[in-house]
């Protein structure tokens, strides 16, 4: 893969999160219209956290106005390990707290790679999520947040440009962000299930969003450092179609933004 000459381009800035939310719900509205009307299944790959949760309030409304999500697929990005479903910190509860109890996708159409077990064939379990995702023909548009340290999913510093689906040790900016929702950093899990640097990359359209003033200095190193294992979000350099959608509060930390 080449880097893109354009990259910075596509950054793109709106005022505020609640406009930047809603212009990719849209976006992921019409892939979902436009693939159904060729007679295909959308394939959306979603994130969790904080900065998708305003994607998903808008998803709900579009659905109470009468947008059906039945024939859309979703792979979720990451999970805990090992972590319970009805943990309220697991990444399969959030979802369908946030989205998927209040849409009408069916639960066959769901994946998280959540496992919960100790005793689940870890290694089975990371190439069959990565099967399902190529028998459907790929991810079409890709939700990414970002961490602090520049990860991906939990694909941390140091993660291969060539990962798949798999086993991850967390980081410890990850874990320690992740702290308050545990009630302390020695209750969150030390690993996490993470599709890799490469099954992101094979999604037709990636969109990375960045919201609030914290996320400012790891997209400011994002646009101005060099493609590296150690800023994982940089390997989307190389994608051929992907944006980064920014709020005014996490751009006006970036350098050469003139937001005025
Ligand atoms: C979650 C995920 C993570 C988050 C990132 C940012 O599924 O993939 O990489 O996107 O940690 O988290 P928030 O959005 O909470 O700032």
């Amino acid at each position: 893969m080449k880097i893109q000459d354009n990259y910075d381009e596509q950054f793109i800035i709106y005022s505020d999160k609640y406009e930047a939310s809603r212009v990719v719900a849209d976006e992921m509205c019409n892939v979902i219209e436009e693939i159904g009307l060729a007679g295909g299944l959308p394939v959306l790959g979603l994130a969790t956290g904080a900065t998708p949760e305003i994607i998903y309030k808008y998803l709900i409304e579009a659905y109470q106005k009468g947008k059906s999500f039945a024939k859309t697929i979703c792979f979720n990005l990451d999970e805990y390990y090992p972590i319970q479903k009805e943990n309220p910190n697991s990444f399969y509860y959030s979802m369908y707290k946030q989205l998927f109890n209040y849409i009408d996708i069916p639960d066959n159409n769901i994946h998280i790679p959540h496992i919960g077990t100790l005793d689940t064939p870890l290694h089975d379990f990371c190439k069959d999520y990565e099967n399902k995702i190529n028998q459907v023909g790929g991810i079409d548009l890709q939700i990414l947040g970002i961490g602090e340290n520049g990860h991906i999913a939990f694909n941390e510093p140091g993660s291969d440009f060539n990962s798949l689906t798999r086993l991850v040790d967390l980081d410890e900016v990850t874990r320690k962000n992740a702290a308050a929702d545990f009630g302390g950093v020695s209750a969150v899990p030390n690993q996490g299930i993470t599709m890799g640097i490469q099954s992101i990359l094979q999604a037709k359209k990636i969109i990375l969003l960045a919201f609030g003033e914290n996320k400012g200095r790891i997209m400011n190193r994002l646009l101005y450092e060099p493609i590296t294992p150690d800023l994982p979000a940089s390997f989307l350099k190389l994608h051929s179609n992907c944006q980064f959608v920014l709020d005014e509060a996490c751009a006006k930390n970036i350098k050469y933004m003139d937001i005025t």
